[in-house]
């Protein structure tokens, strides 16, 4: 491809025709080795999020983007281990939840997470806020840590999907971002290149979500799961509701401390249904449970306390003190003028506040007990009705969308 020829690329893409499988897999060959510029990545990119692609566009730019970097087959090592991923939601924190509470039960899970994309946090950014906590493992520490404890989390290493994380980063400051192929070939490249033995997608929907309708995000379900079609990696997705923050606190240190929370048995109901949800999904595709004991299993963990063990030998695995949680330098509550109940959130909002508020800040809403506790918090936590209020829990009760 000729510097011609890539114009003549951007060209016919910003037509809205379809572009050849050597054509992709050319254009993303020459832009992870350096020879093509952001500039012209950044045009592709804004013309694939205005006419999108078609199947066969979309399956070989994934394959690109798969093959610019190493793949582990991992499944090929392990009688089975899990993997997980969600498509970005504000106060979602399912991973931190999920992976020890899997793992309490006896099922490997290892995940390649993600940082923040546009407004929604991301699970490494989080870890983060742990003291101590390595989120960069290398393939042999990741390794490491499922041999000892049975869950690492961590972001990707340089090798997988090269071609992503440049493309990612791209995308996060050109408004390229809510565009179904280009999710599809960043998540399916990089989760194809772990190899899992399968893998759970969060697809979320909602005003807080990439996909805000539910039809889009069903859409986002079907390609992701047409994405993996003969990889060897069995694949489920659950469409799970982004219309208000997941739980009651957002922001990356809250939300450690939400997610020790919920494996202590007391965190929100919202945030434990929709782990469990997927957890359940992850335990019957091990095999080794069916729906009824794979409930049974997790309800064990939860409370015997073996869930919150496990989360703090994985955190310790990783290098980190989950006791050591930044704690806010400033405090503002924000006051109700009146009493009532929260019916809607513009989670997008939301998500934009803690991405601007970032680690320093802390909001406290006035009638929740336990956000003016000494609880560490760095973004937003809610309150919605009163604790006492029936009705509020109700209000609050999150649909929960079935695959
Ligand atoms: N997560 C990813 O890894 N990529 C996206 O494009 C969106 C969410």
């Amino acid at each position: 491809m000729s510097e011609l020829s890539v114009y003549e690329v951007l060209n016919r893409k910003r037509r809205g025709e379809a572009l050849e499988p050597r054509v992709i897999e050319e254009f993303i060959n020459r832009y992870t080795a350096g020879g093509i510029p952001d500039y012209q990545m950044s045009a592709l990119l804004m013309a694939v999020a205005i006419n999108g692609m078609s199947g066969q566009e979309m399956a070989t730019l994934t394959q690109a983007m798969l093959r610019s970097g190493e793949q582990w087959h991992l499944r090929d090592q392990y009688d089975f281990i899990a993997d997980k991923h969600s498509t970005g939601g504000v106060g979602d924190k399912v991973s931190l939840v999920l992976s020890p509470w899997v793992a309490a039960c006896g099922v490997k899970i290892g995940m390649l997470s993600g940082r923040g994309l546009g407004h929604t946090g991301g699970t490494l950014d989080k870890l983060e806020a742990i003291s101590g906590f390595n989120a960069r493992l290398s393939r042999k520490d990741f390794e490491r840590c499922i041999a000892e404890v049975g869950c690492v989390i961590s972001t990707s290493t340089e090798g997988i999907a090269p071609a992503d994380k440049k493309i990612y980063a791209l995308r996060d400051v050109t408004g390229t971002v809510e565009s179904l192929p280009l999710i599809t070939a960043s998540i399916m490249s990089k989760k194809l290149a772990m190899g899992a033995s399968a893998l759970i997608l969060d697809v979320k929907t909602g005003s807080g979500a990439f996909m805000r309708k539910y039809e889009d995000s069903k859409a986002l379900a079907k390609s992701l799961i047409a994405a993996a079609e003969g990889s060897g990696t069995r694949v489920e997705a659950l469409i799970t509701d982004m219309d208000r923050p997941l739980g009651v606190a957002a922001g990356n240190a809250n939300e450690i401390a939400e997610t020790l929370d919920v494996l202590a048995g007391k965190g929100p109901k919202d945030v434990e249904d929709v782990t469990r949800a997927q957890a359940v999904r992850v335990l019957v595709m091990s095999k080794k449970f069916d729906e009824a004991s794979a409930g049974k299993a997790l309800d064990d963990a939860l409370r015997s306390g073996r869930a919150l063990q496990q989360a703090h030998k994985w955190i310790a695995a990783q290098g980190g003190n989950a006791s050591k949680l930044p704690q806010p330098r400033e405090t503002i509550e924000v006051k109700a003028p009146r009493s009532g109940y929260v019916t809607s959130i513009d989670t997008y909002q939301a998500g934009m506040f803690c991405s601007i508020a970032g680690p320093a800040m802390r909001c406290a809403p006035a009638r929740q007990s336990r956000a003016s506790s000494s609880a560490p918090a760095n973004a937003i936590r809610k309150s919605c009705g009163s604790d006492s209020s029936p009705s509020s829990s109700s209000e609050m009760q999150r649909p929960f969308l079935a695959p």
